[in-house]
């Protein structure tokens, strides 16, 4: 238990794991594949920058399935990074980014990198030659060496693909660099022709990275995850930030991109991907973790080595041009026991896993004042005058510091705890915050204490079973 793993969050079996890489569900499977780092070298000895697999019948019965394809070709010898998937009837094509870097004197983002868009079909088990399909040559002369994450979709016989890209500005600097999204069109997946760019009339940062197109109970989004934009009170509060653009237009139309909103307000959320799963939803899966944060994790020092976990699956539901998350129905099958608060509004979650729901009647700004305290002050949440915030202590936060939220009147919350990490949903999924956090869980009897102060919420609660796949792990 000291080494924090999780018990319904998907984590890497070992080693590092960022983005989710090509959520998809194919013949009744789920397959959730993640960019990994294992500790064990690859097969030309290196350590490698590529992408792992879980799979199963559903989204609480995952079993790891390795590693299905390693960067050691030409295309991709500096990484296979990350991208998405798309299910045809007759099997899954995956896309995925080739990393290579070029010997020299170079600075690897305006020379010395190239980014190679490649294809590999697979059934779910068996995976095919890597085919490139679009190489820097094929990138608007503009683009610097960071072009990547494709996310490849299909609509009226036609496929897409939209691309992450930073274009270079004048003087090669990050400061007049700016990110856009591009997106090609191709008749067979495999020839592709840009048709055309998307960014917003104000630069928006030097760079985007892993974007998401899709639609949602009638409007069109734009996923991306900018890098460069600066920091405000109670936004882009992260090293970098992660959000979504409303899209006026269709994909063969002119398009606008409007009001950027964050995913989610914590402190460990990055690069999420969608898709649909057939059952009429679309999901979302973010990687908790920032890259280049000035915080780190605890798990950096586990022997053996492992950091870094995904978000549970979230549905997501438009409404008025925002982006509604809840966790999936699917989680509420792992609750175990209810649990009761005791006379003085505490609760405790056995081995530090729980499902929270707290609701609160409706009231002006200013009427409510609350604080959740999660173990020894290790996260303390504080709602007053429609400010939700979140401080970590020194020692649990390991430099997360405090985050905020401006979220109105709270009627409810719904907190995922799971020994490491919190997911606060607010008013049904309009605000999520998530971090990963270290409580000291010292002894054979690991517990987290979750108390309420101040304006009671009617609570209910339960503690979470370990799903089959954590239980191997
Ligand atoms: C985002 C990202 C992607 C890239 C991958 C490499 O976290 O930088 O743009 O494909 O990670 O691991």
């Amino acid at each position: 238990m000291k080494d924090w793993r999780m018990h319904y969050h998907l984590m890497p079996p070992d080693g590092w794991l960022n983005d989710p890489n090509g959520l998809c569900r194919y013949q009744g499977e789920y397959h959730i594949f993640f960019q990994y780092s294992p500790n064990a070298p690859g097969p030309d000895g290196r350590k490698a920058r590529t992408w792992g697999h879980y799979a199963g019948p559903s989204l609480t019965e995952l079993s790891f399935r390795g590693v299905p394809f390693w960067p050691v070709d030409p295309v991709d010898h500096d990484g296979c990074y990350s991208g998405s998937a798309l299910v045809e009837d007759d099997g899954i094509r995956l896309y995925y980014t080739g990393n290579v870097k070029l010997p020299g004197d170079h600075d690897y983002t305006y020379s010395g990198r190239q980014a190679n868009e490649i294809l590999v079909e697979t059934d779910g088990e068996h995976f095919g030659a890597k085919q490139t399909v679009l190489v820097n040559a094929d990138y608007p002369s503009d683009c610097t060496c960071h072009v990547r994450d494709p996310k490849v979709w299909k609509e009226n016989g036609k496929y897409y693909m939209v691309l992450g890209a930073r274009v270079a500005g004048p003087d090669h600097k990050a400061e007049t660099d700016h990110g856009e999204v591009l997106l090609y069109v191709s008749e067979d997946g495999k020839a592709w022709k840009l048709a055309k760019t998307l960014q917003m009339d104000e630069r928006f940062g030097y760079m985007w990275e892993c974007p998401d197109y899709f639609s949602l109970d009638g409007e069109n989004f734009l996923g991306i995850c900018p890098q460069g934009v600066a920091s405000e009170e109670f936004r882009f509060q992260n090293i970098y930030e992660s959000g979504y653009f409303r899209v006026d237009g269709g994909t063969e139309e002119n398009q606008h991109l409007h009001d950027f909103q964050e995913w989610d307000n914590g402190f460990d959320f990055y690069a999420p991907q969608t898709f649909e799963d057939g059952t009429g939803r679309r999901l979302l899966i973010g990687w908790v973790g920032m890259p280049d944060a000035p915080y780190r994790n605890a798990t950096a020092d586990c022997d053996p080595y492992w950091e870094n976990c995904l978000t549970v699956p979230r549905a997501l539901r438009a409404e008025g041009g925002r982006i509604y998350q809840t966790p999936a129905e699917e989680l509420t099958g792992l609750r175990g026991d209810p649990l009761q608060a005791d006379p003085e509004g505490q609760i405790t979650l056995p081995d530090g896993a729980g499902d929270i729901i707290a609701s609160w009647p409706e009231k002006p700004d200013g009427e409510k004042i609350w604080k959740i305290i999660f173990g020894n002050d290790d996260a303390v949440l504080t709602f007053s005058e429609g400010v939700l915030s979140l401080q970590l202590s020194e020692k649990a936060g390991c430099g997360r510091t405090i985050r905020k939220c401006r979220t109105g009147d709270i009627h409810t919350l719904r907190i995922l705890a799971d020994t490491s990490i919190l997911e606060i949903y607010i008013n049904d999924g309009a605000y999520v915050m998530t971090t990963r956090f270290y409580p000291d869980y010292a002894g054979t009897d690991p517990e987290l204490t979750v108390r309420f102060e101040g304006s009671r919420p009617a609570v209910s609660a339960w503690a979470m079973q370990t799903m089959q796949t954590n239980i191997l792990y």
